[in-house]
């Protein structure tokens, strides 16, 4: 036989990505000194430099995170991939699982769940609301759940969803405390030890200004406990956090392989860059205010500063919007997701597109649009 599928022709020519303003809920723009890194040498998994590497990986993700835990690294995937990673690595089938669903992201925590078997409860508010402590704990107390997962920021919406005082909650009722913290780490404070939170991940591709594919994660002592007392086996190998801890050297034995992945932390300082965040975020808020735009999360201290949201133009089409100010300012923003599908438009100013120059762009950029986009007579 000989073959009947020939090279394509495509992978011959080099290939070309454009430059874009990446001011979506993500991925962000990557600064250079980071897609430098990138182009260092392949080398093999394990040798020793690797070693080193991901050490340093691991003190860049307990700062981000503020955790001593010894239990963390960085999976190799999306945000998903943590969130199933926490999911099916803490969760049994038969299991009672409690999610405060505001946004997309409960949403699939709940499916994960239920797809590996777990009793899934939900307690569900609004696009754009958010839950009390009282409301959390009357759940807490009904399901009795061994997991309890809350999305620190809501991309969907655009709520930042106050952390304090859950996990203590959670842990009198004997439950673990999963925290998504995708659309918000390094942009609004967690202090995932003095929260008592037990899981909480993140993804490369947003505040962090890295590309898409890593995603941080870390639990505590509790979380272990119940994970390696289990009766059966995680449903994913890829995903065993027993596999995932001896290639991070988190369980104290001879690392058998490690996994490779490549992460840059932001220099800047946690501090620094929640401050920032939070002043490019009032910036922006006032000045769509001052077009006449309306922010659809009400209460301000429960705007996301990373994601934010902004209700739909009343009498344009959102995807006409979006598309205008893509193809005349080579500009990403973005519609709803999911629940908010229609309601909203939303921009991401992510770590090192956190700034007031970037917010006149897209403010720029937005009144164009009103101008020029397609008003029905309402
Ligand atoms: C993705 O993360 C989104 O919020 O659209």
């Amino acid at each position: 036989s000989s073959i009947s599928v020939p090279p394509p022709k495509c992978l011959q020519k080099p290939l070309t990505v454009p430059y874009r303003h990446m001011f979506g809920p993500g991925p962000s723009n990557v600064p250079s000194r980071i897609l430098e890194a990138g182009v260092n040498p392949v080398i093999g998994h394990m040798h020793p430099e690797i070693f080193e590497i991901m050490n340093d990986i691991k003190s860049g993700i307990q700062y981000m995170f503020q955790t001593q835990n010894k239990m963390t690294l960085a999976v190799s995937g999306t945000g998903h991939s943590a969130m199933e990673c926490a999911i099916f690595n803490a969760v049994e089938p038969g299991d009672s699982v409690l999610v405060a669903v505001n946004g997309i992201w409960g949403e699939r925590a709940a499916e994960m769940a239920e797809r590996i078997g777990a009793r899934v409860n939900t307690i569900v508010a609004p696009p754009g609301g958010c839950f009390t402590i009282e409301e959390m704990e009357k759940a807490l107390s009904k399901h009795r759940p061994v997991l309890l997962f809350v999305a620190h920021g809501e991309s969907s919406t655009g709520v930042l969803h106050p952390l304090d005082g859950i996990g203590q909650l959670c842990h009198k009722y004997n439950c673990l405390f999963l925290v998504d913290s995708v659309a918000s780490i390094g942009g609004a404070p967690v202090y995932m030890d003095q929260q008592e939170i037990d899981i909480l991940y993140t993804g490369s591709q947003k505040v962090l200004n890295a590309p898409p594919g890593t995603a941080p994660i870390s639990f505590s002592e509790r979380a272990c406990q119940k994970i390696f007392s289990r009766r059966t086996k995680p449903v994913s190998f890829y995903l065993d956090l027993s596999w995932l801890a001896n290639y991070w050297g988190c369980d104290g034995k001879p690392s058998r392989l490690p996994s490779v992945c490549e992460f840059v932390c932001e220099s800047l300082g946690l501090e620094n860059s929640w401050e920032r965040h939070l002043k490019v975020a009032e910036y922006f808020h006032a000045g769509l205010e001052s077009m006449g735009l309306k922010l659809f999360v009400k209460e301000k201290r429960l705007r996301l500063p990373t994601v934010t949201t902004i209700v739909a133009p009343y009498g344009y089409d959102w995807k006409e919007i979006t598309s205008y100010i893509m193809k005349t300012h080579n500009l990403e923003i973005s519609g709803g997701l999911r629940p908010s599908v229609g309601l909203v438009l939303r921009v991401g100013l992510m770590g090192c597109n956190s700034s007031r120059e970037n917010v006149d762009m897209v403010l720029a950029a937005l009144k164009d649009a009103l101008k020029h986009c397609h008003k029905s007579k309402v």
